[in-house]
Order: structure tokens, then sequence, then C-alpha cells
């Protein structure tokens, strides 16, 4: 689940009402679901409509940006870009789970280019800060990480990172 600080963040930042789009969903979905329109991009059948939001079941696909970087493939491309919402005002990064990676977003730079805000969580893990730094890098978004409370089960300092678009 999104820390309660990012999930805070949204709420007071995000018009209510407007399209969200969650890469990765959880318990924290219903709680977003209640305040936006939510989009779910989730590749594990488990984790489909346990929350009010549109869920777009993408599976794991090999990728080039994922290969790139080592990792062990993305969402299915076709699939998300066929189910994108129109101007969605805030894009959550929470997904799939480390072990997979979630470098493969950079095949959708193009979707990401001019969406107001976007958050990607466990930026205290360097896979997830460098993809944070490359999308900022890439889009031209100004960067800042935050830490938040309650730290990871190890006792290390959890932190996500909110992107902006500049003007
Ligand atoms: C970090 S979770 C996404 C959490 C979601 N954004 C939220 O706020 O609840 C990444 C992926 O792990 C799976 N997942 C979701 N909740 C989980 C949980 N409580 N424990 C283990 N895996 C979970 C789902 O497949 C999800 O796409």
């Amino acid at each position: 689940m999104l820390p309660r600080e990012a999930i805070e963040f949204i709420l007071e930042t995000v018009e209510p009402g407007t399209v969200v789009v969650e890469f990765g969903s959880g318990h924290g979905s219903e709680i977003l679901a209640k305040h936006c329109e939510l989009y779910s991009i989730e590749h594990d059948e488990a984790w489909l409509g346990i929350a009010s939001s549109t869920y777009i079941h993408a599976t794991i696909q090999q990728n080039v940006h994922s290969s790139e970087s080592g990792e062990s493939g993305w969402y299915d491309v076709d699939k998300v870009l066929q189910n994108w919402p129109p101007d969605p005002q805030c894009v959550v990064i929470d997904g799939p789970p480390g072990y997979i990676g979630r470098t493969g977003i950079l095949s959708l730079l193009n979707l990401l280019e001019g969406v107001p805000i976007i958050l990607v969580d466990d930026v205290d893990r360097p896979a997830e800060l460098r993809l944070a730094e490359r999308l900022a890098e890439r889009l031209n978004y100004d960067l800042q990480t935050c830490d938040v409370e309650k730290p990871r089960d190890g006792g290390t300092q959890r932190r996500y990172a909110v992107l902006k678009r500049r003007g």
C-alpha cells in the first residue's frame, strides 16, 4: 500500500473526480477511488476488482527498457495503450513489485508527457530512485523526494518521489 503521506498528498493535490492512473493496485486503491476516477493497471489476477476502480489487467511481458536494466519485464504495453483514459491528472507508479521492476514505464513516455503530477513510490530503493530521476530528466519535470514516518519492516527509511510538470 502507498504510504499514508503519499495518499494524503494525492487527496490534497488532485482535484476530486478527475482521472488518476495507478500502476500497481492494492488496499490503498479504495481510498483513491473514493476521491477520483481511478484506473488501476494490475498484472496479478488476485488483486483485480478489490476496489471500486476501473481495472486494466495487463500481464507481464518482455520489455526492451526492462531488459536493458536487467529486470524481468513489464506490463503489456499494448493493453495499457488500448485502455489509457483521457487526460489523467496524476499517475502513480507503485507496480509491478520491485522483484519484477518498473523501468518498462519508459515505453510510455509519450503518455506521461503533460501529466501534471507523477508519483513514484519506493525511491529509497536504488532502482526506483534511478527511474524517478530518468523520468524527471526525460520529461523535464521537477523532482522532489519525500520521507515517510513509518519505516520499512527492516527498519530503514521509506521514501516516495513527486514529479511535477513545470510552469
Ligand atoms: C506495492 S503493491 C501496489 C499497492 C497499491 N498502489 C496500493 O496503494 O495499495 C504492487 C503490487 O503488489 C501486489 N500487491 C498489492 N497489495 C499487496 C499486498 N498487501 N501484499 C503483497 N502484494 C500486494 C499487486 O500485484 C500490486 O500490483
